[in-house]
Parts: structure tokens; C-alpha cells; sequence
């Protein structure tokens, strides 16, 4: 425990090389996405060019393993990239998680060969964009109960069912579904795909019209009759709800990163504004009143940040960090709400108008308590996983 707690210590602080990638990303995030963000958030344009972007900038396979054409890097240097982009377009920075960690590192962790020589090296280089189809119209934080249903046909499977709140939707070149292939077998029963957009029988509903993260291409995927290859079953029959949690575990911390770079870019805001705006003859931050929301958010941003680094570390030591990862995604995405509404109350009647970007960080910050599991689902996750820790029956 000691040399854990010495090893995480160490880890805290960034490596040259990390240090130097926060700067490179938030240059090109600050050049590239900054000023799109606002266009995009009105327009619910998918801005698939700063995906293509951060595929020329060898971005988007960052975790993936060199040999599939991936940057061969670690989540703590993942955490970073995803948080410098959600600093200043949270929309960006979802449509690269989806991708990355609920797409393409499932598939470099559970593929056969096969499956990593047809896939992984053209997710790794962008020229596939990922998604992940687990929740449904009628089950979400119940991911077990899926209806969706793969059929065993002795060469292939086939697929029938509607996936809701599809990340990337309607603009995945690839799909990582969960299905039922024996449901009298509850969670046990539930297997992965991967299935391809242009298989037939594979269509979208229509964008969802959401409060924020408005150009993700959210929508429904569903599936007619869609013939998957034998090939393309991830891992074994019946361990696709592993591969989900396991998959979601690594997938929360980079929500916690978005989180964390939404609280950024609200405090950045915020105190900006409060250096400058007067009222009763002083700047408003020689105020207590504004000092203490200041000085709340960013000692919270501070602890969040390590939560985050903390839950990384531990992924990239290969110890177990189901509980870390599901306390820096209930901290960060608690707070980014917090920060973001802090935001708007800082800039009054400006913060409420889109003449400054509070209101839209304080949209884009609520899904990061309910995507990847909301903030009751994580506080059940933690307690189990204190239970288990403390040797108790839940
Ligand atoms: N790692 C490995 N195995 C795990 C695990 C983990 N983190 N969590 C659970 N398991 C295993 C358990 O050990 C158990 O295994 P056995 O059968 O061998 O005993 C099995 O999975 C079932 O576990 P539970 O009994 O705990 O399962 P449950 O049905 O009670 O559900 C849950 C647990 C945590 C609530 C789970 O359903 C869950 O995480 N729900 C939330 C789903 C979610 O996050 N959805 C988000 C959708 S994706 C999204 O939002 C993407 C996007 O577009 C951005």
C-alpha cells in the first residue's frame, strides 16, 4: 500500500512530456476549435473535421497500442488531451472519448487478431470513427436489461434492436453494440459485436435536440436484421457485459477529464469577468462574496484533477480502478454543474445570455452526471465497491 501511495505521489506530477501535450493541445484546441464551438453548439453541425484534425495530429488513437498504428500512450496523458479540448469545446471532446475509449480500446483489449487487422488500425488513424451502443430506449442505467437480440445462424449473427443515446450516432463508421445472446441468462447472457454502418439493415432516428453537447450526432441506432460476420463478436459469447463495465470503467475517466476541463474554461471565465466588471466603485473580485465562489471552485478543480490522475495512474499500473474511476467521474461532473452555475451567477444578466459562453458551459456540464452512468449509479459502484474492500455482504 505504501509504494502504491508513493508511486500515485510520484505520478501527480506530470512527466516534460505530459507537461509539453497539455501545452500542444491547448494551443491547437484554442486555435482550431475555440471559436467553432459556439457555431457548432447552435447549429448541431458534427464538426467531423476536428476529428479529422486530431486524427492528422495522431490524437485520436493516443491509448492505442503502436503496433495497431496507436500513440502507445497512457490515460493520465489521455485524461489531459480529453480536458485541454472540453476547455473549450466539450462537444469536441465527447466525440473523441466515444471513439477512443468506448470504441477502440475495447476492441485492442477483447479483439482476436483478426478483429484488431479489419478495425483497429483505421479506428487508430481516424479513418473509421467509433461508437458504443449499450443503452436503449427502455434501459439505461439497467444496462443488463437490454432487449436488443443476436442470433447464433452457425456462420454469422444476427442482429435486431434500437440503441439509444448513440455518442457519434448517425456519424460512426463503427459500432461496438451489446446484445442478448441468451437472455434467460440475464447479464451473463449479453454479448459484444462490431458491426459496420453500411451492413444492411442498419439505420438512425433522428438527432436528438438536446440541452448541450449539441453537435455530437446523438441519436438512435437500430439494427433490422443486420448480418455480422462470425469474426465480429468481441471477446467470447456471453462476456459483453464485462467488456461494457470494464470498458466504462476507463471511459468514466475520461467523462471526469471533460468534466474537469468544463469547470476549467467557468473559473477561467469567471474570475476574467471579475477582474474587470465594477460595481460599487471596485472591481467585483476585491469582493468577498466573488472571492470565496472563486477560491470554492478552484480548490475543488484542484482536488477533481487528482481524482482524475489518481484513477489513471491506477489503469496505467494495472491495478484495479473501478472505484477510483467512478469517484473522479461523480466529483468532476458534480462539479463542472457547480462551476458552470457559479459561472453564470458571477456574470449576472451576461452570464445568462449568449454573448459569453457560461450558459452554454453550464448546458454542456449536466450530461457528464448522467452519460457513462449518472452520479447515483457511480455512488453505487463506490459503495459496492467500498463493501467489497471492507469484506462485508452488500
Ligand atoms: N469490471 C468488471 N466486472 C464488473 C464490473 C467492472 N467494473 N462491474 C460489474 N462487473 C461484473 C460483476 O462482477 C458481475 O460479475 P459475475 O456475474 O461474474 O458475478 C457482473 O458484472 C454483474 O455485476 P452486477 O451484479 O453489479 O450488475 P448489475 O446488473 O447490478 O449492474 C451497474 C451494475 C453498475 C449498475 C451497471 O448496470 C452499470 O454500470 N450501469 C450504468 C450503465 C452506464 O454507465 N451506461 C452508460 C451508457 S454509455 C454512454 O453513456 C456513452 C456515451 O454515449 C457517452
Amino acid at each position: 500500500m505504501e509504494k502504491l501511495l508513493e508511486k500515485q505521489i510520484q505520478t501527480f506530477k506530470l512527466t516534460e512530456e505530459q507537461e509539453l501535450l497539455r501545452k500542444t493541445v491547448r494551443e491547437i484546441a484554442g486555435d482550431n476549435f475555440k471559436e467553432k464551438a459556439r457555431e457548432i453548439d447552435k447549429s448541431h453541425r458534427f464538426p467531423r473535421e476536428n476529428f479529422d484534425l486530431l486524427a492528422k495530429l495522431e490524437m485520436v488513437g493516443l491509448t492505442l497500442p503502436e503496433a495497431y498504428g496507436g500513440g502507445g500512450m497512457n490515460y493520465v496523458s489521455y485524461a489531459i488531451v480529453i480536458e485541454e479540448i472540453a476547455r473549450v469545446c466539450a462537444t469536441t471532446s465527447v466525440i473523441l472519448a466515444a471513439h477512443l475509449s468506448l470504441c477502440s480500446v475495447p476492441v485492442s483489449i477483447f479483439g482476436s487478431n483478426v478483429l484488431k487487422e479489419k478495425y483497429l488500425k483505421k479506428l487508430a488513424k481516424g479513418e473509421y470513427l467509433g461508437a458504443f451502443c449499450l443503452s436503449e430506449p427502455g434501459n439505461g442505467s439497467d444496462a443488463a436489461a437490454m432487449l436488443t437480440r443476436a442470433y447464433d445462424k452457425c456462420d454469422h449473427f444476427i442482429l435486431n434492436g434500437t440503441k439509444a443515446w448513440i455518442t457519434n450516432g448517425s456519424q460512426a463508421d463503427v459500432y461496438l453494440v451489446l446484445a442478448q445472446t441468451n437472455p434467460e441468462l440475464k447479464h451473463k447472457g449479453v454479448s459484444a459485436f462490431i458491426v459496420e454502418k453500411n451492413m444492411p439493415g442498419v439505420s438512425f432516428g433522428k438527432l436528438e435536440d438536446k440541452l448541450g453537447i449539441r453537435a455530437s450526432a446523438t441519436c438512435q441506432v437500430r439494427l433490422d436484421n443486420v448480418k455480422v460476420p462470425k469474426e465480429n463478436l468481441l471477446g467470447n459469447i456471453g462476456d459483453g457485459f464485462k467488456i461494457a463495465m470494464i470498458t466504462l470503467d476507463g471511459g468514466r475517466i475520461g467523462i471526469a477529464a471533460q468534466a474537469i476541463g468544463i469547470a476549467q474554461a467557468s473559473y477561467d471565465l469567471a474570475s476574467s469577468y471579475a477582474k474587470t466588471r465594477e460595481a460599487f466603485g471596485k472591481k467585483i473580485i476585491s469582493f468577498q462574496a466573488i472571492q470565496f465562489m472563486l477560491v470554492e471552485i478552484a480548490t475543488e478543480i484542484e482536488a477533481g484533477r487528482l481524482l482524475i490522475y489518481q484513477a489513471a495512474n491506477m489503469h496505467d499500473q494495472g491495478l484495479k480502478f473501478t472505484r477510483q474511476s467512478a469517484e473522479a467521474k461523480l466529483f468532476c461532473s458534480e462539479l463542472a454543474s457547480k462551476a458552470s452555475n457559479k459561472a453564470v451567477q458571477i456574470l449576472g444578466g451576461y452570464g445568462y445570455t449568449t454573448e459569453y459562453d457560461a450558459e452554454r458551459y453550464l448546458r454542456d456540464a449536466k450530461i457528464t452526471e448522467i452519460y457513462e452512468g449518472t452520479s447515483e449509479i457511480q455512488r453505487i459502484v463506490i459503495a459496492d465497491n467500498i463493501i467489497k474492500e471492507l469484506g462485508a455482504k452488500n
